[in-house]
């Protein structure tokens, strides 16, 4: 594999069995995202994109094909390998923000860093709190904090782990227009400081015009390039 090839997906698919048979969600993808890349992946409702994006973080196992991250094969590995390749490398943003209720917004955000044994942990916690303006939330609980402040946690929270790669399933999807330009603001500057690989799914045109390039998924495969938007 290319050395500058931060994740590749080698003829990736996933099939599902349900009660009207089986399923494919996805067929056959080939992709390669580069170090320090942002990529939109885009699609309509249902195209596939929630099921890539878990398959390329090592999430879910695909029922055919392979993913590498950086120099590892997560698709050769067992369910506690990939968590360990998960906690080095990957960190998420999600449409439901994914606070854990029982801990306070500072403990979310050190739970990655300190999983990982990070002494700094706390420290780097304080620091991103900082950065996306919630030194004054930092013992509040999730159910105490607005959606956009979750997102926010949730976006301190996965940079406070110093992950390479960032994967963000439509994260101004529950919030309103003007909280989610400053949530994807708050991406933007953080991915860029940080140098972050970042693959962001989203039905929203300007936030994939923000990416260096875009990914249009149909139907569980990729539009080739210059085919145009699926509609
Ligand atoms: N575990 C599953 N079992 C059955 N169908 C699924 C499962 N996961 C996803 N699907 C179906 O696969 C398709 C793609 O889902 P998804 O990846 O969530 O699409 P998107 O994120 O683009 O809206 C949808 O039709 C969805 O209902
Ligand atoms: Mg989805």
């Amino acid at each position: 594999m290319n050395s500058s090839d931060m994740i590749r997906a080698v003829d990736l698919g996933k099939a599902v069995d349900t009660a009207l048979g089986q399923l494919t969600i996805l067929k056959g993808i080939d992709l390669e995202i580069k170090e320090s890349e942002t990529v939109a992946i885009v699609g309509a409702s249902g195209s596939g994109k929630t099921t890539l994006l878990s398959l390329l973080a090592g999430l879910d196992v695909p029922t055919r094909g392979k993913v590498f991250l950086g120099p590892y094969e997560i698709t050769a590995m067992d369910e506690e390998e990939r968590a360990h390749v998960r906690s080095e490398m990957v960190g998420f943003v999600f449409q439901t923000f994914q606070l854990l209720d029982s801990l306070t917004a500072i403990e979310n955000v050190m739970l990655p860093a300190e999983l990982k044994r990070d002494p700094d942990a706390e420290e780097k916690a304080r620091e991103l709190m900082a950065r996306v303006e919630l030194s004054h939330r930092l013992n509040h609980y999730p159910r105490q904090l607005s959606g956009g402040e979750q997102q926010r946690v949730a976006i301190a929270r996965a940079f406070a782990s110093s992950a390479k790669i960032l994967f963000a399933d439509e994260p101004t999807g529950n919030l309103d227009t003007r909280t989610g330009a400053n949530v994807i603001d708050l991406l933007f500057d953080l991915n860029a400081e940080f140098g972050t690989t970042l693959v962001l799914v989203t039905h929203d045109e300007r936030l994939a015009g923000r990416c260096g390039r875009s990914i249009s998924i149909a139907s569980g495969m990729l539009v080739p390039e210059g085919a145009g938007a699926p509609a």
